[in-house]
């Protein structure tokens, strides 16, 4: 664990910004930035350390030009449990010697669960960004995490307007609730000439919209061997008809090299990729004809984008995407994949209600007018 770089004055509120998962990352150094520009809090960031390989974190956070975490809690992966557990109780020290007046979490990962319990248990105010988004599939884990950091938190940042309904369901406290936008829309509008640019197609010899991109993580996907055969023959049918650009997971290649399939898939012609870091894939999304995923956050950035995308679930808890963005759901039938097929149309980027690139000044405008008020005290010290 290293020791914090930034040192709290008395004056100001504490804000503690807790992110572990590549997705985190991309949420929240938005409002990092946000913050940082009405002077009002001190911040420190908690890296957990779920995500640790260079291309899922290190890299990622270059990209965005996040400030270097003040502590890494350096947890690293393990059954769902452990890896919880090993948050709560590394997170929990650093909020006993912080001593913050909030904690941030975004999303939700693991960590975001377990860093809103370590913050409640001590009576830390929680502030969760991504709130009151639903599946409704219990099984995903997920939405365990999202619904239960939910319960925890005091203010609730939601990005779309289904998420009010969904809370207030609930018994949630509609007063806690407040309707920011999407800021992980601010950090691609905010990278998306320079992703552009890159044109990182051209690196695997591809031209603008010939291609489809494919990203698959989820455990309901890639855990069940025969579930992930019958994936890869879809793929390997999909390559015959466009190019296909996989970047791999490392839970996916895990799984794929255990099966001898991520080798029937490069021996089919499905060009399987390392992660990229946050301005190749933005890059690699906005030359795509088609994206076929299982990811959440790639539903919202394609649908910002207008590239059409491919949801290989049966459900989503971003139906806004549908309604409003470019996403479809494809239902869990692996043999959809193959018929999908490349547009040829230039995108039509989405206008979804406050994915406008100003969220995250919403939400630090929201933490300034609530944590300040609580200490009038001290302010006026
Ligand atoms: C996590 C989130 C998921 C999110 C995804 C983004 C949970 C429950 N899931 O899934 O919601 O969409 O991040 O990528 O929190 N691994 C590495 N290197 C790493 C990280 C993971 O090799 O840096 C491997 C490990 O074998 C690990 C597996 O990937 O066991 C899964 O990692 P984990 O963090 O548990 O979940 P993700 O699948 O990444």
């Amino acid at each position: 664990m290293t020791q914090p770089a930034t040192t709290a004055s008395s004056r100001r509120p504490t804000i503690v910004h807790a992110v572990g998962a590549r997705p985190n990352f991309v949420k929240v150094a938005p409002v990092v930035e946000a913050l940082e520009r009405t002077g009002e809090f001190n911040q420190i960031v908690v890296h957990t350390g779920q995500h640790y390989d260079a291309k899922l974190s290190d890299d990622v956070l270059a990209d965005l030009e996040f400030p270097p975490p003040d502590y890494f809690l350096g947890v690293g992966s393990g059954p769902h449990g452990q890896q919880t557990a090993k948050v709560l109780a590394a997170f929990e020290h650093i909020l006993l010697d912080v001593r913050p007046d909030v904690v941030l979490v975004a999303g939700d990962v693991n960590s975001t669960l377990a860093c809103a319990l370590a913050a409640s248990k001590l009576q830390i105010a929680v502030a969760h960004l991504e709130a009151g988004l639903r599946s409704r599939d219990w099984s995903m884990p997920e939405e365990v995490n999202r619904v239960l950091t939910d319960r925890m938190s005091d203010v609730l940042l939601t990005h779309s307007p289904e998420a009010l309904d969904n809370l207030t369901a609930e018994g949630i406290d509609p007063d806690r609730v407040h309707y920011v936008g999407n800021t992980m829309i601010d950090s691609l509008r905010r990278c998306e000439g320079r992703a552009r640019a890159r044109a990182a197609f051209c690196d695997h010899g591809l031209h603008q919209s010939e291609y489809v991109l494919v990203t698959f993580h989820r455990p309901g996907n890639v855990d069940d061997p025969c579930r992930l055969a019958q994936i890869v023959n879809a793929l390997i049918e999909l390559s015959r008809h466009a190019p296909v650009v996989f970047p791999v997971h490392p839970r996916t290649r895990a799984r794929l090299a255990d099966s001898g399939d991520l080798a029937r898939l490069q021996m089919g012609g499905v060009r399987c990729i390392d992660p990229v870091a946050y301005l190749d894939f933005l890059s690699l999304q906005l030359g795509a004809g088609a994206i076929v995923t299982d990811s959440g956050g790639i539903q919202e950035e394609a649908s910002a984008l207008g590239v059409d995308c491919y949801t290989f679930r049966p459900n989503t808890e971003r139906p806004v995407t549908i309604t409003h963005g470019s996403n479809r759901l494809m239902g869990d039938d692996p043999a959809e994949i193959a018929r999908v097929r490349p547009s040829r149309w230039d995108p039509t980027p989405c206008a979804i209600p406050l994915w406008d690139g100003r969220a995250a000044e919403r939400a630090a405008g929201v933490l300034v007018a609530r944590f300040r008020s609580r200490q009038p005290a001290e302010a006026a010290a």
